[in-house]
This record gives C-alpha cells, sequence and structure tokens, in this order.
C-alpha cells in the first residue's frame, strides 16, 4: 500500500464522471497520487442507482476492493454517489470496510473527510444530508488539461418521472450561480480546453428554482458561447417539455454550439409518455424535432428510450419504433424498464415479463443499428473538423510496421462535432492531443468513422 495514494472506481452518468474526475483533482491538491487499486490508501466507488441491481453492482465492488487489497484494515474504503445517498449508513452494516458514505451534496465535504478518517482510524462518517443551497465545490487545479471539459450548471431533478430515482438520489433541483459557471468555464479555458459540455438533469429548466438567480438557460447558453476561446458548446441532458423558443432559436444563432442533441424520448406511446410523466406527447415531440431542425438543418438527435414500461402493450412498443423511424435518431441508450426504490412506478398494475421486455429491446436496438449504421454512411465524403484525443485505442496495443524504420503516420482519435468518434492517421511523432484538424470522412464504421485530413489542410 502506497501512503496518500488513491484509486476511484465510477459509476453511472457524466455527473458521475465529472464528480470523480473533482475527487481526484481534490485528493492530488491535498498531496495525494493516483494508484492501481491493489496499492491505494483510500479507495472510493462512486455509485449510480438509476436502473437494475445498483446495489448488487457496489457489493460486488466492494468485493472486489477487498480481494484486490487484501482486505487490508488500513485501507480506507469510501462509497459516495446515488447509492450513497439511498442507503447512507446502512452501508457500514453491509460491508464493514466501509469508512466514509458520501452522497450526492456530502461529496463536496469527501476530500477533508478523507483526510479526518485518515488521522482517526476508528472513526467513520455519513454525509448524507440536502444542502440548501447549490453544493458549491472547491477548485481544484486539473492534473492534464483536457480539451474538453464538463461544467455542472445544476444539481438534482424535480420532474419525478413515475420510473426514475434521480430526484430522490440527486433531490430537488438547485442550479448553481451564473457567476460560478461561467468562473468555472474561463478556468478550463484558461488551462487549455477549447470544447465545453455543460451538465445537469434537466439543464432547460436552469434558473427555475429557489438557488436560481434569474438567469434562463439560454442567456447562460449565450454567456458562455460568448467566452473567448471556446470552440465547441454541448449540453446535456435537456427535457424536451422545457425546450423553449429561445433554446431553440439557439442552434441557428450560437455557431459554437454543436450540432448534436441528446434529447430522451422514452417512449413513442402517448399512453405511456402520460403513466411516466413525461408532460409532453409524440406529437409535440416530433414538432420540437422539427422545428429544432429547422433552426439547425445538420443537427443530429439520439435519445433515450425505455423498453417494457408498466402496460406497454405491442402497440405501444411498435410506437417508439415508428418514433424512432421518424426522429432519425442518430444512436440511443435504451434500457429495460425496472422498479426503483420511491418511484411511482413500482406501484403500478401490469408490469412486462422480463422475457418480453428483452425481446423488445433487441427489435429496438437493431431498429436503431440501421438508423445509426445509415446515419453514419451520410457522413461519407463530408468535410468536417475533429477535435483530437489522442491515439486510436488499437495503435497503442500495436504500433504500426513499416519494414522496420518508424512510422511516417499514426493512426489517431478525434470528435467531429456530433461527438462520434473519427480515426485518421496523423503525422507520426507529433502529439495532435487537443488540436482540431479539418478531416474528409471516407469510410463508416459500425460506431466510428474513418478519415483523412482534408486536401486543402495537406
Ligand atoms: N435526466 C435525464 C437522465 C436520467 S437517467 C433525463 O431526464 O433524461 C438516464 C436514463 O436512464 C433515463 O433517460 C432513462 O431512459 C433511464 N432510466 C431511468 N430510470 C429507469 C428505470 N427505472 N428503468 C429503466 N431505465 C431507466
Ligand atoms: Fe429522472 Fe425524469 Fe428527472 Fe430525468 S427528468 S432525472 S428521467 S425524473
Ligand atoms: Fe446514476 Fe445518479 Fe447519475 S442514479 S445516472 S449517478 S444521477
Amino acid at each position: 500500500m502506497q501512503p496518500r495514494s488513491y484509486h476511484v472506481i465510477t459509476f453511472g452518468c457524466q455527473m458521475n464522471v465529472h464528480d470523480s474526475a473533482w475527487l481526484g483533482a481534490a485528493l492530488e491538491a491535498r498531496g495525494f497520487a493516483p494508484a492501481e487499486l491493489a496499492d491505494a490508501e483510500v479507495v472510493i466507488i462512486n455509485t449510480c442507482s438509476v436502473r437494475e441491481k445498483p446495489e448488487q453492482k457496489v457489493m460486488s465492488a466492494l468485493g472486489r476492493v477487498r480481494q484486490a487489497t487484501g482486505g487490508d484494515g488500513r485501507v480506507l474504503v469510501a462509497v459516495t454517489g446515488c447509492v450513497a445517498q439511498q442507503l447512507g449508513a446502512e452501508l457500514f452494516d453491509r460491508s464493514p470496510q466501509v469508512r466514509l458514505v458520501a452522497g450526492s451534496d456530502g461529496i463536496t465535504e469527501a476530500p477533508g473527510a478523507i483526510e479526518r478518517l485518515l488521522a482517526e482510524p476508528e472513526a467513520r462518517l455519513t454525509l448524507c444530508a440536502f444542502t440548501e443551497d447549490f453544493p458549491e465545490k472547491e477548485a481544484a487545479p486539473r492534473r492534464c488539461a483536457d480539451a474538453s471539459a464538463l461544467v455542472t450548471i445544476m444539481q438534482g431533478c424535480d420532474n419525478f418521472c413515475a420510473y426514475c430515482i434521480v430526484p430522490f438520489t440527486r433531490g430537488r433541483q438547485k442550479s448553481r450561480a451564473t457567476s460560478a459557471i461561467l468562473e468555472e468555464c474561463r478556468q478550463r479555458l484558461a488551462e487549455g480546453a477549447i470544447e465545453i459540455t455543460l451538465l445537469g438533469q434537466n439543464v432547460n429548466a436552469f434558473g427555475r428554482d429557489k438557488t436560481g438567480d434569474g438567469t434562463s438557460f439560454f442567456r447562460l447558453l449565450e454567456q458562455v458561447a460568448a467566452l473567448p476561446g471556446l470552440r465547441r458548446l454541448r449540453y446535456v441532458t435537456p427535457h424536451p417539455k422545457d425546450m423553449g423558443p429561445e433554446d431553440v432559436a439557439a442552434f441557428g444563432s450560437l455557431p459554437t454550439l454543436c450540432p448534436r442533441l441528446h434529447l430522451p424520448l422514452q417512449a413513442g406511446s402517448d399512453a405511456v409518455l402520460r403513466r411516466m410523466r413525461r408532460r409532453y406527447d409524440s406529437a409535440g415531440f416530433l414538432r420540437l424535432v422539427e422545428d429544432l431542425r429547422a433552426a439547425r438543418p445538420d443537427l443530429a438527435l439520439s435519445t433515450d428510450l425505455i423498453v417494457g414500461f408498466p402496460g406497454e402493450t405491442e402497440s405501444d412498443f411498435q410506437a417508439t419504433l415508428d418514433m424512432m423511424e421518424a426522429c432519425g435518431f442518430m444512436s440511443s441508450f435504451s434500457f429495460c424498464y425496472s422498479d426503483r426504490p420511491g418511484a411511482a412506478a413500482t406501484r403500478f398494475p401490469d408490469k412486462v415479463p422480463p422475457e418480453v421486455q428483452h425481446e423488445r429491446l433487441q427489435r429496438l436496438q437493431a431498429l436503431q443499428d440501421r438508423l445509426g449504421r445509415r446515419w453514419l454512411d451520410a457522413r461519407v465524403g463530408v468535410e468536417t473538423t475533429l477535435l483530437m484525443e489522442g491515439k486510436s485505442p488499437r495503435q497503442e496495443a500495436a504500433p504500426a510496421k513499416d519494414g522496420g524504420g518508424p512510422p511516417r503516420e499514426e493512426d489517431w482519435q478525434g470528435r467531429d462535432p456530433y461527438g462520434v468518434p473519427v480515426h485518421v492517421p496523423l503525422p507520426a511523432g507529433a502529439d495532435h492531443t487537443g488540436s482540431l484538424i479539418p478531416v474528409q470522412i471516407v469510410a463508416a464504421k459500425r460506431h466510428s468513422l474513418v478519415g483523412r485530413v482534408a486536401p486543402a489542410s495537406r
């Protein structure tokens, strides 16, 4: 075990990915170094409870930790995030090795709590209270300046969709102060970021809660888009019912706003949408898609879909497939419905049997494969720009062999404005990470594209 070292295991959404990165940076500011699981003095499991069996996942992660660290009592194990919020001190009973449980707001206090627990080996702590204000985190400088930065603009959700646990685990919606958001964006841009993704569970409702400062989502977007140095702006996740005309028009008026929107549909049947408490119907969703495409004709949409919601009939399910076709989603995340504690649908009758859910999920995913393939194929021949992320993973595993001498080109991976990974050969020996490179798309793979440096920029 290396003293003052840490290891973070992350489950869940981008919020958790972002929280884990912050935890790491905050610990490093206190003199900790990242380490492999087997060597770490502090192990943090940052958890998600949105779908099936999250508690088992946490327990099996704890089992892995015990195995890797040899059950060493000197290793400080912390559970943070949504399962921590849900179970609280119960986690101490379930796993004696856990000494810190920090929920959605409490995670902001976790770095200090870890220091305290290292000094007091007998102590245990829970940090599971929700705060009144937006839980502002201490500033933590990033280890490596990423070209792409995530910035949180709100926490929690007030929507209470009938299937969802998030309002219980992340708490009520709390908007962050506009000044703090802009400050963090400026900081990331100064460190070298050129792409910013604004994060929240329901971003379009930004400002519409008691911690809001009067700034609307659109006004915030405008201010972020105007920051010098920003080249690409994205946000996730919007709610269709909260996308106002200004939010739609922004796709036409803000040039840095990427032409890609993840817009969760969940289901195509109006009866199911009503029971889900989504507060839009299929016609409203289609109108929104039409307006978005009118504002930005090259906009691509992706979505989240749930199959087998209680009471979903075959024709309800067919309506979901029809909507997928009508919207032409480039990609989607799709899930079988599962009961979540506290969520209203847990008490709904007519649960769909798992085998029916799985069969529907397979049909849905087969359709999505076709739609995705069609979308990727249509990109072939187009000129676009990539934000380079690094060498292609394949390349790293097996460097190009070129008859002995050093390779003249290496396979790199970047993201196009749609967030699609694109592989492109680039001159060897240089670090292209973080640069914007114009390319022409020459081929489509199953989930990615292949490009060549655009002729004009050669
Ligand atoms: N705030 C976002 C995302 C919430 S969670 C939104 O409003 O869309 C991410 C996705 O998990 C949801 O969009 C939904 O598709 C899925 N999900 C949430 N609860 C679920 C449940 N009980 N069963 C299956 N999928 C669920
Ligand atoms: Fe969950 Fe609905 Fe809130 Fe999304 S909008 S986090 S699905 S309650
Ligand atoms: Fe999971 Fe919590 Fe995110 S439940 S999806 S980690 S908000």
